[in-house]
């Protein structure tokens, strides 16, 4: 397995593993040209691993506001699975926003995905109850 940056042009196979992935909730920020934005705003944090034959295996997209770390989008190809694929992309992920004085990063998962859930308790990270998130269009 090859891990590195994810960039801009990596955008098509990595949009190709997400809607294959169950429980990734895709929207108009996902365009190419948001997802770019994104990595070039957030440049040398988000991470990509490649198989030996040069296919995504999975992606971890992370980026900070100057205060805290957010990541999204982590997602292992279902034939790699199991193998601390999802665990070392996220641990790389949190070294590259400790490298940038970044103290706490938060995660969204959508409320039914127990997948990703079991996930999230497995590496670690800690469920914050009594939250609620509030969205509003700018
Ligand atoms: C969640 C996901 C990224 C995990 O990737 P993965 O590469 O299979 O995970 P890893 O092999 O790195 O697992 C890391 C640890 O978490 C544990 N774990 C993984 N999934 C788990 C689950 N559903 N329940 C409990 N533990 C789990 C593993 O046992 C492992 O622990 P270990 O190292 O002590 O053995 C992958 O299943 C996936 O892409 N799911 C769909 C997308 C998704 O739900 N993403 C998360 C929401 S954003």
């Amino acid at each position: 397995m090859i891990y590195r940056e994810m960039l801009a042009q990596d955008y098509s196979a990595a949009y190709k593993l997400w809607e294959n992935t169950e429980g990734m909730g895709l929207s108009a920020a996902d365009s190419e040209e948001e997802i770019t934005r994104y990595l070039q705003r957030n440049a040398g944090l988000s991470q990509i691993c490649e198989d030996e034959d040069g296919n995504v295996a999975g992606t971890a997209l992370c980026g900070h506001d100057g205060r805290r770390g957010f990541m999204y989008h982590v997602a292992v190809s279902t034939s790699c699975r199991g193998r601390g694929v999802g665990r070392e992309l996220v641990n790389r992920c949190l070294n590259n926003l400790r490298e940038e004085g970044i103290a706490k990063c938060h995660l969204m998962v959508i409320g039914d995905n127990e997948l990703g859930r079991g996930f999230w308790s497995g590496v670690g990270w800690q469920f914050r109850d009594g939250l609620a998130l509030y969205s509003q269009d700018t």
